[in-house]
């Protein structure tokens, strides 16, 4: 995708604008811009071969973040939230990342843990040499059961062996499979392979295995993304840049000194993380569990993003496991996360694990710039206004009425909502 993602009053259009738009910029089929519109996609008859006892199909708004650049290109992000302000706070904070050249990524190698629990071994340690000595033909036996990935430049790369000594119920082992699944989340493959080996694992550890299972603490496949602001963009109303940016800092610092403001600084982050995951048909309780088992790493629950100011700019990163996919899944199956893919533009899974770290470090960029200066109420009272106008039952220009006067009166509520509604409607 060579055009900008600098999209001046993107939000101004009006929704079939909005997707005429992302038609030409990414040149999307009629069929695929009713994916991403709603008007069609994901139906029933298609949910119902994807889980059980289905009954129906459940909705999202799907927003456009724009102005986002990394490593150089310019790329719009789909995401896939309930919230308001969210999509509004990435494209935002993506701006101001623009003005300091944009973010900058890097991820691993897309490599999985895969975990086998061995019971009732003599001598653990033993068990372990044993283990490690039959390395090769472990891999090599792991590596049969996906002859694609392994041909794709993927498949098994390494086994590790943990003595876990003191567990509830006495010694235990517990092998690692390690696991490059290219292209895939590697849930499947990963399970596979590991149910594959564990008769011969427990042969050569003379143990008895139970659990066989992809580890969601995907530690091994970390994506990271960098940010730089120039500090005088930070500056807004009565806030001084310098202000804004030293107060990012100690917000940061609040959330790395403590685990009950970290589990709020990394929610800000998952807001991002998430909604991009789900528009591309990941999974995001994965991603969830990684994340916040990688912030607890050390022992202590602590923030997964760092700032701080250096000179005339305010630089902000993030690392965090990246376990998403591109093949598998929902990504190929679900109409509107294939067109989210497509406009996405990424040709592999740590390019999309690269873009989502980019999507949290700008959403939390956005909500410590907020609550480090005006208090994020401001911003969303209006968001808030228009979800509370139209569950009052406000429709087109309507909304927007009722909006305005909740606003002036600064009472936002359902039942205000609704008089305000009956009375314009009266006068119309
Ligand atoms: C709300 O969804 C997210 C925030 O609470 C994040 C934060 O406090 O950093 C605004």
């Amino acid at each position: 995708m060579d055009k900008s993602s600098r999209l001046t009053g993107f939000y101004k259009l009006s929704l079939a604008e909005r997707v005429d738009w992302l038609k030409e910029f990414a040149g999307l089929t009629e069929e695929e811009a009713k994916a991403l519109s709603g008007a069609a996609g994901l139906g029933p008859d298609q949910a119902d071969h994807m889980v059980e006892n289905v009954v129906g199909v459940f909705g999202l708004p799907l927003g456009i973040a724009t102005n986002f650049v990394i490593n150089g290109r310019d790329y719009l992000i789909p995401m896939a939230i309930e919230e308001p302000s969210v999509v509004a706070g990435a494209s935002f904070a993506a701006r101001l990342v623009r003005e300091g050249g944009g973010f900058v990524t890097v991820s691993d190698e897309p490599l999985m843990i895969g975990q086998i629990q061995i019971l009732d071994v003599a001598n653990p340690w033993a068990a372990r040499f044993e283990l490690l000595a039959a390395r090769g033909r472990l891999l090599a036996l792991a590596n049969e059961q996906d002859p694609v990935i392994v041909r794709l430049g993927g498949g098994a790369r390494d086994l590790e062996v943990r003595v876990l000594e003191n567990s509830p119920v006495g010694p235990m082992l517990a092998v690692h499979l390690i696991y490059d699944a290219r292209d895939a989340m590697g849930a499947n493959t990963v399970n596979t392979a590991l149910e594959a080996i564990a008769p011969v694992v427990a042969e050569i550890s003379g143990g008895r295995t139970l659990l066989r299972i992809l580890s969601n603490l995907a530690d091994r496949r970390l994506a990271r993304a960098k940010g730089v602001v120039p500090v005088q963009s930070l500056a807004h109303g009565e806030f001084s840049g310098q202000d804004v940016a030293r107060g990012i800092m100690e917000a940061w610092a609040f959330a790395a000194a403590d685990p009950y403001r970290a589990a709020t600084h990394n929610k800000g982050i998952m807001n991002g993380v998430d909604a991009v995951v789900i528009a591309t048909g990941n999974d995001w309780r994965a991603i969830e569990a990684g994340a916040h088992s990688y912030a607890a790493r050390n022992g202590r629950y602590t923030a997964l993003s760092t700032w701080h100011v250096d000179g005339n700019n305010l630089v902000g990163t993030l690392e965090l496991p990246m376990a998403v996919g591109i093949v598998g899944g929902a990504t190929r199956v679900h109409p509107a996360a294939k067109v989210a893919l497509k406009l996405l533009g990424v040709a592999t899974a740590r390019e999309l694990a690269e873009v989502i770290a980019a999507v949290g470090l700008a959403q939390n960029l956005a909500a410590l710039r907020a609550l480090a200066s005006e208090g994020i109420q401001r911003g969303h009272m209006k968001l808030h206004a228009r979800q509370v106008a139209i569950a009052a039952g406000a429709e087109g220009e309507l909304i927007e009425q009722v909006v305005q006067v909740m606003i002036r009166e600064k009472t936002i509520r359902l039942d205000r909502a609704e008089a305000i509604l009956n009375k314009l409607r009266a006068e119309s």
